[in-house]
């Protein structure tokens, strides 16, 4: 069974002096989620924002709110960013904590729980997490920054994930973040992601619809080759 297509702009990537209008951008696009990139200078060597943000961004919109945690110690925090709102919460697996503790919090907690790989890892590491996990993110940049260079040797770990995730007939979706635009979404998804988050490459576009259809129409097509 294919599973639909996700798209979900990084507002890392919006102009956050008229963030309401920027969201509103992402809501007539046609996207499905919005992805918030939360960064505390540790994990990752940049500073971005915290749950004051997905509080804002719940008061603007009713869109799924795709929180991803590039931070130390998501055991401490991920409860504040469900109680502010967010939908799907995202934590590292090189971070310091109990994966396996902090996943069933998030899920305990009613929320969906998201697993994120940085390039270097191996997909073995999270396989034995999957049947844990609603979403596997696998970083396709070193996270940190927008508007890097897509990796595309970590497209042999969303196959390897997704072969694991079919054979054991589980229910997870796969992302890929990091570098995504019009080249690189058509083999994220043959190898087998079904959410592709893009930062640069939509907030970019006059108008954000142009750079959403543009992403599903080259995914299309790929799907029709394959
Ligand atoms: C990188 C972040 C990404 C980033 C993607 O650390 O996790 O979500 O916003 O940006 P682009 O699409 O510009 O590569
Ligand atoms: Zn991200």
């Amino acid at each position: 069974m294919q599973r639909p297509l996700i798209i979900a702009p990084s507002v890392l990537a919006a102009d956050y002096s008229c963030l309401g209008a920027e969201v509103k951008r992402v809501e007539s696009s046609g996207a499905d989620w919005v992805h918030v990139d939360v960064m505390d200078g540790h994990f990752v060597p940049n500073i971005s924002f915290g749950m004051e943000m997905v509080w804002m961004l719940r008061r603007q919109t009713g869109l799924p709110l795709d929180v991803h945690l590039m931070i130390e110690q998501p055991d401490r925090y991920a409860r504040n960013f469900i109680e502010a709102g967010a939908d799907i919460v995202t934590v590292h697996l090189e971070a310091q904590h109990n994966v396996l503790k902090t996943l069933r919090m998030i899920r305990d907690m009613g929320c969906k729980a998201g697993l994120a790989i940085n390039p270097l890892t191996l997909v073995e590491n999270a396989l034995p997490l999957l049947s844990h996990i609603d979403l596997l993110l696998c970083m396709t940049v070193n996270p940190g920054f927008g508007g890097q260079t897509f990796i595309i040797e970590v497209l042999d770990k969303v196959r390897a994930a997704r072969k694991y995730i079919r054979d054991h007939n589980l229910d997870v979706e796969i992302e890929v973040d990091g570098g995504i635009h019009a080249d690189t979404a058509g083999p994220s998804v043959a190898a087998g992601a079904n959410v592709l988050v893009a930062g640069s490459f939509l907030f970019k576009q006059p108008d954000m619809k142009t750079g959403v259809d543009r992403l599903r129409q080259r995914v299309a097509e790929v799907s029709s080759a394959g």
